[in-house]
């Protein structure tokens, strides 16, 4: 079958006959709904470089930026500060790809990994993401995994707060501890923040996986990313090839 036949039929499962591949992802990606991994090495040194990088004090940045109009959809991830998290990641691309094998140990597989993490901050009464969403909404493929990394404590409103079952819209605060990860179902579920009242900043990244062994059906989509118009592609958005939690 061509690689063009091939993605029809991925396609057209995917709005009616399921491809044996999606019904796996499906299966994987809510298995690992809400699963953490605390106290890593990874998640702690890769928050202390990055916080180090920017030269701030993460938890008060809100004393040094800002502030900023409440971030709305589309605009929540262009502001200078958020540059300024972009522009240091060169000067982690280390930390971050232990930091995915960390994540990949946890899938239990190689996986395609996201390039560039999407790196997030919340200010005091702002919210850090522009609305509540799923990301299926923004072209995100039903194939990925996505993981959270708290670059500072993220409590009570300061905290992603997701759909406790889909569709449910009874929301449930994601709180997460310096330097801890957790996994979460991106597609499926609602998730957004509300206003930040807890009188401190938060500073995260997010960042996708797609299982390798999905691969022939995963990047059949022209979609792209709404922050960066990239394609969501092996050698775009994604990285050239997969990961494994050990270097081969
Ligand atoms: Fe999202």
């Amino acid at each position: 079958m061509s690689e063009a036949d091939r993605c029809l039929v991925s396609k057209s499962s995917v709005t009616g006959f399921a491809a044996p591949s999606l019904l796996l992802a499906e299966e994987t990606r809510q298995k690992l709904h809400l699963k953490r991994i605390t106290n890593s090495t990874e998640g702690h040194v890769f928050a202390s470089a990055v916080a180090e990088s920017i030269g701030l004090p993460l938890q008060a940045l809100h004393q040094h930026v800002g502030p900023y109009p409440m971030f709305r959809p589309g605009h929540d991830n262009s502001t200078d500060t958020h540059q300024r998290f972009y522009g240091q990641h060169e000067q982690q691309k280390n930390h971050y790809r232990d930091l995915c094998r960390r994540v990949i140990r946890c899938i239990g597989e190689p996986c395609y990994v996201q390039q560039i993490p999407t790196y997030r901050f919340g200010l005091p009464n702002n919210r850090w993401v522009g609305n509540f969403h799923r990301d299926s909404d923004f072209g995100h493929s039903r194939y990925e995994l996505n993981a959270i990394c708290a670059l500072t404590p993220m409590l009570g409103s300061a905290a992603l707060h997701i759909e406790t079952t889909d569709g449910s819209h009874d929301f449930e605060p994601m709180e997460l501890k310096l330097g801890e990860l957790i996994l979460f179902d991106h597609i499926d579920r609602l998730h957004g923040c509300p206003i930040n009242r807890e009188g401190v900043s938060v500073a995260s990244v997010d960042f996708r996986f797609v299982p390798a062994r999905f691969v022939q059906d995963a990047f059949c989509s022209q979609a792209t990313s709404i922050n960066t118009g990239i394609a969501f592609l092996p050698g775009h958005y994604f990285s050239d090839e997969p990961l494994a939690d050990e270097p081969l």
